[in-house]
């Protein structure tokens, strides 16, 4: 067999877990707690049926043709649109279509990491970042997470600690509302102390945001770009979690400087974003339907919270914790020391339902007694049954005996 040669960021990359428990949202048996799946009753099929032919009748010259790298002028207008109704305001030479937030993060790791960067993020944190991130040979170095997202007071002392190294960290990475995966939203003080820690130091950060739009009671706290005036803050926007993933359409609002770097970086890996998707996407926001669908999220997936926590109640052990998000799709559960999340994930596929293990959200080896538990994808009674599973795999497991 020939032997061949990879490059040493190959070498680096690691297999997501959550890519890997994607399939069983796919089984009829299976009920999923595991990827950040949105319900499929919210797609809005047959209004996408008129829109992309209208689409096709009118602009499908431009629709199915290569186009401009930083978007679909019309898109990006509609994005801009889109920030202003939750008070965040842009300009069209910030802005940069993506292939979703991965891709933004994608990009970001190209612009910003080398071997050996520092990177600061929460801990626990997206593990599409921690997956984009590591790739390049980020040193990461993390803040735990407080009751209210990021502990601002850990963030300094991380800080401090990188000023007596001599080493400038080259972002922060916060997921502040309903944070991936644990559920908790920065207040509205510790957004302010983010900033003014962040750009005292001239650190660059990065606010990735799919879950803004999902507050259960619509109110959503001043994004970190209007805190900062769109300064030292670059924003990740996505339609997945507000619409749908499969268009895998979002964008990104920086400093004009950074989001030329960004474009011409995205030249790079894809030339540019579907002009056909953008421009079905920029016709569905035009019409108002978005907020339409926003809307329905939000009255869908507060009940299956409520449903989520009602079953978690009823079985985990004692000792054991979950936060009580207000918004987005996760919850976040902590089970008392000793019992081990990848043993009871084992089990717990065997009896019928999936959920990631919270170890894939750590870069310190840390969070093995703990899970993440999405509550957007299974109906309100499959989150019963699947409460009921879990807690059978983990009383038949308990703790792990030393
Ligand atoms: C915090 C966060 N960032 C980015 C993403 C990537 O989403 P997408 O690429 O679909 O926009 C996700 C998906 O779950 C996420 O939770």
């Amino acid at each position: 067999m020939a032997s061949y040669e990879f490059s040493e960021t190959a070498g680096r990359i690691v297999r997501s877990e959550i890519r890997e428990m994607l399939k069983w949202s796919r089984r009829a048996d299976t009920v999923s707690f595991g990827g950040g799946l949105p319900d499929p009753s919210l797609f809005p099929i047959a209004d996408l049926e008129q829109i992309q032919l209208a689409v096709l009748e009118r602009k499908g010259y431009l629709a199915l043709n290569y186009g401009p790298t930083p978007g679909e002028p019309e898109a990006l207008e509609a994005f801009i649109k889109q920030m202003g109704q939750a008070g965040d305001i842009a300009t069209v030479d910030s802005l940069c279509v993506t292939s979703s937030s991965q891709q933004a993060l994608d990009l970001l790791t190209l612009l910003l990491v080398d071997p050996g960067s520092a990177i600061i993020l929460e801990s626990p944190s997206y593990v599409g970042a921690i997956q984009a991130f590591g790739r390049a040979g980020a040193d990461f170095r993390t803040v735990p997470l407080g009751a209210q997202g990021m502990d601002m007071d850990a963030l300094e002392s991380a800080l401090h600690r990188l000023d007596a190294e001599g080493k400038k960290p080259r972002c922060i990475y916060t997921i502040p509302d309903f944070q991936n995966p644990a559920g908790l939203t920065l207040g509205l003080a510790g957004r302010r102390r983010l900033l003014e820690l962040a750009g005292s130091r001239g650190i660059l950060v990065i606010e990735d945001s799919p879950y803004r739009d999902l507050a259960f009671n619509g109110e959503a706290l001043p994004s970190l770009w209007t805190l900062s005036g769109g300064k030292g803050v670059v924003l990740l926007k996505t339609l997945s979690k507000m619409l749908f993933p499969g268009f895998r359409l979002g964008w990104m609002a920086a400093d004009p400087e950074i989001t030329d770097k960004l474009i011409v970086l995205k030249q790079s890996v894809d030339l540019c974003t579907s002009s056909f998707v953008q421009l079905i996407a920029a016709e569905y926001m035009n019409r108002g339907l978005l907020e339409g669908t926003v809307k329905k999220a939000r009255a869908l997936y507060k009940p299956k919270c409520d449903a989520m926590i009602a079953g978690l109640d009823q079985v985990l052990p004692p000792g054991s914790s979950h936060s009580n998000p207000e918004g987005g799709v996760f919850l976040w559960a902590t089970l008392p020391e000793g019992y081990d999340s990848t043993a009871i994930l084992r089990r717990s596929l065997e009896l019928g339902v999936a959920f990631v293990t919270g170890g894939a959200f750590h870069c310190d080896g840390k969070g093995k007694n703990s899970m993440r538990l999405n509550f957007s994808f299974p109906s309100i009674s499959a989150i019963g049954e699947g409460c009921a599973r879990l807690g059978q795999a983990i009383a038949e497991l308990g703790p792990t005996r030393k």
